[in-house]
């Protein structure tokens, strides 16, 4: 553990009762470094992947009082594991009735964890599903995606349908608006939506950010401000600066 992870996790992990907890050490920087700014105010809050139910009582200590925090797994021994003030649902992750469900009765959410069956196309099927009822300043955060570069659960190197894959497509659908080659690349609506893709070791964070316009630049001169979207629309862009190297 780095000394960021020094913190919360650091002692919870050391107070943990009969409930098993399995988490990668790591994972604590990214959970200081993401979530620590939401532990201020109430939220909601739902974790994929209950197993012995360990990660219940931690979040339930680490978020503000009153949040409201759920709790999904496929496995129906799981529903025994719910504490006071906490919620657990039984269903398949990869079903979007099921996501569906969820997020009529507790959505929208300020943050989604998944950390389930690691199936790289459960990840795409869950993110599709719950994606659309995240709360606009939420994160989307999808744990052990490692798995990605493992045939065991749909992934490998560079493997189409692999989350990493899926993950690294939504970096082109951000910038989707600077596109030069309408055919093959055309402004996606989601880039409306995504407000940063983040790569952790095994941790993907996708922030959520509604615009209400397209990216605008701006020059500023003797205090005066000028904004523009044109840049935007231009195609066949150089660079005012190439040839500067003698190339
Ligand atoms: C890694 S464990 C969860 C660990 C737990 N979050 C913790 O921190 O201790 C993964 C869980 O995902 C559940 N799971 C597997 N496939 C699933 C699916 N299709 N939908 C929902 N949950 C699933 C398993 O039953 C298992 O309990």
């Amino acid at each position: 553990m780095t000394d960021a992870a020094q913190g919360f996790f650091a002692d919870y992990i050391t107070r943990t009762g009969e409930r098993s907890l399995m988490k990668w050490l790591h994972y604590f920087d990214v959970y200081d470094r993401e979530l620590g700014r939401l532990r201020g105010r109430p939220l909601t809050f739902l974790e994929i992947g209950i197993f012995r139910g360990g990660s219940i009582p931690m979040w339930a200590e680490y978020f503000a009082p009153g949040s409201r925090l759920v709790f999904a797994d496929i496995d129906p021994a799981c529903a025994a594991l719910e504490i006071p003030g906490t919620h657990v649902r039984i269903g398949n992750q990869a079903d979007p009735a099921f996501l569906s469900a969820l997020a009529e009765e507790f959505g929208p959410f300020d943050v989604v964890l998944d950390d389930g069956s690691h199936l790289c196309h459960h990840q795409i099927a869950s993110c599709e599903g719950l994606w659309p009822h995240l709360a606009d300043g939420g994160l989307y955060v999808v744990e052990d995606c490692h798995t990605s570069y493992w045939p065991g659960f749909g992934g490998g190197h560079r493997a189409p349908g692999s989350f990493i894959e899926y993950a690294k497509g939504l970096i082109d659908v951000m910038h989707s608006w600077y596109t030069e080659d309408d055919a093959v690349f055309p402004v996606d609506p989601r880039a409306r939506a995504i407000e940063a893709v983040r790569f952790y070791d095994s941790i993907v964070v996708l922030e959520k950010r509604l615009r209400a316009n397209r990216p605008t630049s701006f020059v500023s001169r003797n205090g005066v401000v000028t904004t523009t979207q044109r840049p935007l629309d231009i195609r066949g862009r150089r660079s005012m600066f190439a040839g500067r190297d003698g190339g």
